[in-house]
């Protein structure tokens, strides 16, 4: 009984020690199977990524990138319509796009983004002076995308060219993916010592620049505002081959010659462009001649005439007798439409500062000239901006 039963206990340890081998041999044989095997081989489905996201600007996936395993090299994706440049995709959207494997078709999506704002280059802070040219201030900012497209850069914010101080103003570039970037920079407007501003008894803006007038960007000349001795338009030509205007008063002078000649009337300049030393020599002759108090009614001081600026231009027989002629009563009505003002008017000495000079006509344009010839009853500078003129 004892041996049996010992036979017996000895026999369940042996079954246990071989079922232990047999489990092992089997989970041996199970890691083998998975990890060693190719796992194509146990599953025949094929499986892939079918849609694969990149970024504007990335490598265009290859085969190897949509599979799980780098198992087929050489095997090509066909795109529907992709641009691709250098290996790369740029353009945002949606493409379809095939390989073969295993016999079969495989069908991919591609999906290009654009999540990646500009870059914005050569930003710097800008120094200018008060009312001299407008700066560019793009010039030298260079935006680039990871998308190629062109993109500029736009100036977020706001300053005044004719106010000093330090204005913080943006670049702002956007893609058309809507990313944006922006990048600070300082806009210094520095005081400008040479230009001052002040008001019209009738409000306008009386700018004096580098020593010149300007009202509504009309240069203003008289006994109150003078020019530098060194003033010379620099777009003088000549009419009458040895008399010289600034390039656009002769063209609208030949329109108006042009258009009294039509009518019969003889019109010529006898007198424009004069410098500062020839207005000094005319105007010392009238004083030596006549007396200073009188030459100043009729003749500008050196620095205070209007024929300095190439606007002007004395007409025809500089004398009273011109007042009586048929072409001065015409152009009294009729300058204005070529953007001439008859200057000096009619009784009006005491606010211009000389007297009647019918044939001394000022390029002004035809929309100053037609408020000025005021339906015939002319208005003087002086009158219209609100301005004095009296020699200091
Ligand atoms: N005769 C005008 C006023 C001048 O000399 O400019
Ligand atoms: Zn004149």
């Amino acid at each position: 009984m004892k041996k049996r039963k010992r036979t017996k206990k000895y026999s369940n340890k042996k079954i246990l020690i071989i079922s232990g081998i047999i489990i092992s041999i089997i989970i041996i044989f199970l890691v083998i199977y998975f990890l060693i095997i190719d796992k194509d081989n146990i599953h025949p489905v094929f499986s892939y990524k079918t849609k694969i996201t990149i970024e504007a600007g990335d490598k265009v996936p290859t085969v190897n990138d949509y599979l799980y395993k780098d198992i087929e090299d050489g095997k090509v994706i066909v795109w529907d319509d992709l641009d691709i440049k250098d290996g790369k995709v740029y353009k945002v959207g949606t493409y379809y796009g095939k390989f073969n494997y295993d016999g079969e078709e495989r069908k991919v999506t591609l999906i290009v983004k654009d999540t990646t704002a500009p870059i914005i280059e050569g930003v710097n802070n800008i120094e200018v002076l008060a009312f001299e040219e407008k700066p560019n201030l793009l010039e030298g900012i260079i935006v680039t995308d990871n998308s190629l497209e062109e993109i500029e850069a736009v100036v977020d914010g706001s300053y005044d060219l004719e106010k000093a101080g330090e204005y913080v103003l943006n670049y702002v570039a956007k893609d058309s993916s809507s990313n944006e970037t922006k990048k600070e920079f300082k806009l210094i407007v520095k005081e400008n010592k040479d230009v001052t501003i002040s008001k019209s008894s009738k409000g306008y803006t009386i700018k004096n620049y580098h020593g010149i007038t300007y009202i509504d960007n009309i240069i203003v000349v008289n006994k109150t505002y003078g020019l530098p001795n060194n003033f010379a338009p620099n777009n003088l030509v000549t009419i009458n081959g040895y008399i010289r205007v600034v390039d656009y008063v002769r063209d609208a002078f030949n329109n108006l010659k042009s258009d009294a000649s039509d009518l019969g009337l003889n019109i010529y300049a006898s007198s424009g462009y004069r410098s500062y030393s020839d207005q000094n020599y005319i105007y010392n002759n009238y004083v030596k001649m006549d007396g200073q108090s009188n030459a100043d009614t009729y003749s500008a001081r050196a620095g205070y005439s209007e024929h300095q600026t190439g606007l002007a231009i004395d007409l025809n027989t500089v004398d009273s007798s011109f007042e009586r002629t048929s072409e001065s009563n015409w152009l009294k009505d009729n300058c204005y439409k070529y953007g001439f003002i008859i200057r000096y008017p009619k009784g009006k000495d005491d606010i211009t500062g000389y007297v009647y000079e019918p044939w001394h006509i000022r390029y002004v344009g035809k929309d100053l000239a037609t408020k000025l010839y005021n339906n015939g009853d002319w208005l003087t500078i002086e009158e219209y901006y609100g301005i004095d003129s009296k020699y200091k």
